[in-house]
């Protein structure tokens, strides 16, 4: 299937844009490269959004634009901050974006994370907007728009922008270069229009994803609530029943796209992985017992603390678990030096310790072992196949990648998703356990029924899902995506009015 998805893609890109250079342009890059006291070391982030363009990009090939966020990136690229990735048999170019440190600051840390992170989310933390903030986050954009129409030259392209991080680059590349092809695919929810009406900055930045000529999104809701906000904030027209907006004479579809993994990819790695060689201690530790297992980033939207309560009450409610059950919690630490993931990274750390304190099982066992570090993939996929249930209690998310993940690596082995409704992933993985993480006591039940359910019910459920995400997988969603981009295009060409 990985082949054939990913064949049909090569096609729908050779056969649509023959002639036409693909460039991708993301905040994070693919890859990051760090000094460390022995040379240099290369980290693939934990990123939703690059776990998804990355097989994108090795089928398809092009230039990756990226900020190099990393200590050693400008050591080992070209004179024109490129690189051809992977080193030993090139398929793309990494181009790294230079920021300086206080632009990073105001653009990343301060309006895309302190502003419309949360904005976006609805988990109950409240956005910060600062003049200040915005100024980088347009100086930024603008360096980002800079290095595509670099890399362009004077070729046509077809341009792929990821994120809330730079909306504004498609109406800049735009005003560049009017013929440029321009999708942008908005990683994370996109709320109604009353929440977007908090936004300061609300029509400068519609007008500059308006520059796009698609833009999709994870969730048929999601476009309504863009083309909403879009009709009450800014002049232009809104057609709901071709789910378009146009604004200066330039027509910008909108589409849903839910995303997806390379599902027998991901696959082939956990059946390559192993539990006990990748994690001898903690294996000797849980040998025996029910596993339930959490990997994220250390986000306050992924309701890390909500999952700890879960694991609380279970062990709480049936003293039978305990030294039976235990739950291993994986967490890349992100944007750290804001101080709401600081303070989200004690709680955790304090609330793991007062678990533990509180149940005492046989020697040697444990109610959680946290790991508060980062899991390449190859680590994670081995932990997925070893775990009983994979535990996702997002409060919003636009989809979730690790619930795709778990069921990759088990492929009908039995197996529990617990996975929360406000997650795009359980619009469609409809077998999994879902739940509102908001109820605790109501999740935990749920979890224990659905552990005590026989194997074969378990593993027939994981086969289900695993059908599913096999069948959509990353490579059919980016297939759709260019084939949409394709019908745009040749609309605009078949029309002497722009905007139709
Ligand atoms: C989400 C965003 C991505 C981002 C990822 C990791 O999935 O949609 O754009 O890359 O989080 O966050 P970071 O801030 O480390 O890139």
């Amino acid at each position: 299937m990985t082949r054939q998805t990913r064949d049909r893609l090569i096609d729908q890109v050779r056969s649509t844009f023959a002639g036409r250079k693909i460039v991708v342009v993301s905040n994070r890059e693919p890859v990051v490269h760090e000094r460390t006291p022995g040379g240099v070391r290369v980290v693939h982030p934990a990123s939703g959004m690059t776990t998804a363009l990355v097989p994108v990009m090795q089928a398809c090939g092009g230039v990756w634009v990226a900020h190099g966020s990393g200590s050693a990136d400008f050591d080992v690229t070209d004179a024109r901050d490129g690189i051809a990735w992977p080193p030993e048999r090139p398929v793309f170019r990494v181009r790294r974006v230079r920021l300086e440190p206080e632009v990073e600051d105001g653009y990343y840390y301060g309006f895309s994370n302190e502003g419309i992170w949360p904005l976006c989310h609805l988990a109950y933390t409240a956005p910060l907007f600062r003049h200040s903030d915005w100024r980088m986050y347009e100086r930024a954009n603008a360096a980002f728009a800079a290095c595509v129409l670099d890399e362009i030259g004077d070729e046509p392209a077809v341009v792929f922008i990821q994120d809330y991080h730079l909306a504004l680059v498609p109406r800049m590349l735009r005003q560049a270069r009017a013929d440029l092809l321009i999708a942008y695919f908005w990683h994370i929810p996109w709320p109604n229009r009353e929440v977007m009406h908090v936004l300061p900055w609300r029509e400068a930045l519609l007008d500059g994803l308006l520059g796009s000529d698609l833009i999709g999104f994870h969730a048929q809701h999601h476009c309504h609530n863009f083309l909403e906000t879009v009709d009450r904030s800014v002049e232009g027209v809104v057609d709901y029943d071709q789910q378009r907006a146009t604004r200066r004479g330039h027509g910008t579809f909108v589409r849903p796209f839910p995303i997806s993994i390379d599902g027998l990819g991901y696959l082939e790695s956990a059946r390559r992985s192993s539990f006990e060689h990748l994690f001898p201690e903690l294996a000797a530790k849980t040998a025996g017992q029910t596993m339930l297992l959490g990997v994220d980033r250390l986000d306050y939207t992924k309701g890390i603390p909500h999952r700890l309560r879960i694991v609380e009450t279970l062990l709480e409610t049936y003293p039978e678990l305990r030294g039976k059950l235990t739950f291993v919690q994986i967490g890349a630490p992100t944007r750290g030096s804001i101080g709401r993931y600081a303070a989200l990274a004690k709680e955790i750390s304090d609330t793991v310790g007062e678990v533990n304190a509180r149940f005492e099982g046989p020697a040697g066992w444990r109610a959680v072992h946290y790991l508060p570090e980062h899991h390449d993939r190859e680590q994670r996929a081995a932990l997925y196949r070893r775990a009983d249930a994979c535990l996702v209690t997002s409060l919003h998310d636009g989809m979730n990648l690790v619930a795709k993940e778990y069921v990759a690596a088990h492929a009908g082995a039995p197996g529990t998703l617990l996975l929360s409704k406000f997650t795009g992933a359980s619009h469609e993985l409809l077998e999994a356990c879902l739940v509102n993480p908001y109820d605790v006591e109501g999740s935990a039940a749920m979890l224990l029924e659905s552990l005590r359910l026989p194997d074969e019910v378990r593993a027939e459920a994981m086969r289900r899902l695993w059908e599913r995400v096999r069948a959509h997988d990353v490579y059919d969603w980016g297939r759709a995506i260019f084939r949409a981009l394709n019908d745009v295009w040749r609309r605009r060409e078949a029309t002497v009015f722009p905007g139709n």
